[in-house]
């Protein structure tokens, strides 16, 4: 019985010392203290000595007894803490990694574009005006020279609402809202959306213009060349030839087209002007003897095409990522 005892007890050091977790001590405690645990056995097989034996032999069992129940003890604290430890470094926030990255967005390149030209005007003294992109018949047109059944009306491929309303195919009729309401002299620009039934390479429905107004004493066609040159240049930042090209808008008298000289040798149109017809000034009661004035017209896409070397319109209104994200 003592051999067997000493036995228990260097078992059951070794056993509770290497046990590494809460869970296997507990599983100790039960095979050796436990009310069929191998200690407990010890004690109930007490009654089988003599009672001369007894008392030494229930000694030193109780002396293990208490042994292994503190070190079951000590060892369940050193667990503890172990098990707080790792619940700590497996939850806690590392603070070194690097963040999870933010994607950026960025402006339109169209309104990049609008943003820059509107700054070219403004520092020219131009006021930048704007207008409804619902019209009426009379600011779209009629005002403008183009009266009903005018053939020029069927230059624009009207969206219609009714007889009387539209979206506006240009921005020509911020001409006259501007007039109407600032009278003259006067010095805008107006930016915005127009509309067209209209698509393919070159075409969208909806493309963007830039409206130039200005009327005064003595305004003449080398006021409206020099201007246009002077922005052209600070626009592409270089000099920059351009061409101006006989045309017809009911609205101006004389009329043309400006085109650019393109990197690789072509002519590339990119915007409408001329001087203000006096007709359109008469249908605001200015007086055509007295003020004369230059208006022009331009196409925004036009010119981020040239900018950007980019070949279909449609790109810039298919919201694909791939192609916006060259733009940051
Ligand atoms: N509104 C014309 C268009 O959309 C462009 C234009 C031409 C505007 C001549 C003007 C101008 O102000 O003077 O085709």
């Amino acid at each position: 019985m003592s051999d067997s005892l000493s036995d228990l007890s260097s078992k059951s050091i070794q056993e509770i010392s290497e046990c590494s977790n809460l869970k296997e001590l507990e599983l100790l405690r039960v095979k050796y203290l436990g009310k069929k645990g191998a200690i407990t056995k010890q004690l109930k097989a007490l009654g089988k000595l003599t009672p001369s034996e007894r008392p030494k032999a229930g000694q030193k069992i109780n002396i293990l007894k208490e042994k292994v129940q503190s070190l079951i003890d000590a060892r369940k604290i050193v667990l503890a803490d172990a098990s707080i430890q790792e619940k700590i470094e497996s939850s806690s926030i590392d603070v070194t990694l690097s963040g999870r990255k933010n994607n950026r967005g960025n402006i339109h390149p169209i309104s990049s574009i609008l943003y820059e030209i509107e700054s070219i005007f403004h520092n020219s003294g131009f006021r930048v005006e704007d207008g409804p992109e619902i019209e009426d018949e009379y600011h779209n047109f009629t005002a403008l020279n183009i009266p009903e059944n005018h053939p020029a009306r069927a230059m624009h491929d009207t969206f219609y609402f009714n007889a009387n309303y539209l979206l506006r195919t240009h921005t020509s009729p911020i001409q006259i809202r501007s007039m109407e309401t600032h009278g003259v002299p006067i010095k805008v620009i107006a930016p915005g959306k127009v509309y067209r039934r209209d698509s393919d390479i070159t075409h969208t429905p909806m493309f963007h213009q830039i409206e130039g107004l200005v009327i005064d004493k003595d305004i003449n066609f080398t006021h409206l060349k020099g201007m246009l040159h002077q922005f052209i240049n600070t626009f592409y930042k270089r000099d920059m030839e351009l061409r101006f090209r006989p045309s017809y808008f009911p609205f101006t008298e004389p009329s043309a087209e400006v085109d650019i000289l393109s990197k690789d040798g072509s002519w590339l149109e990119i915007l409408g002007c001329g001087m203000v017809h006096p007709k359109v000034l008469e249908n605001l009661k200015i007086d055509p003897e007295v003020y004369t004035g230059y208006a022009f017209g331009m196409g925004v896409e036009r010119l981020a095409m040239l900018r950007h070397e980019i070949k279909d319109i449609r790109l810039f209104y298919e919201n694909d990522l791939h192609f916006l994200n060259q733009f940051k």
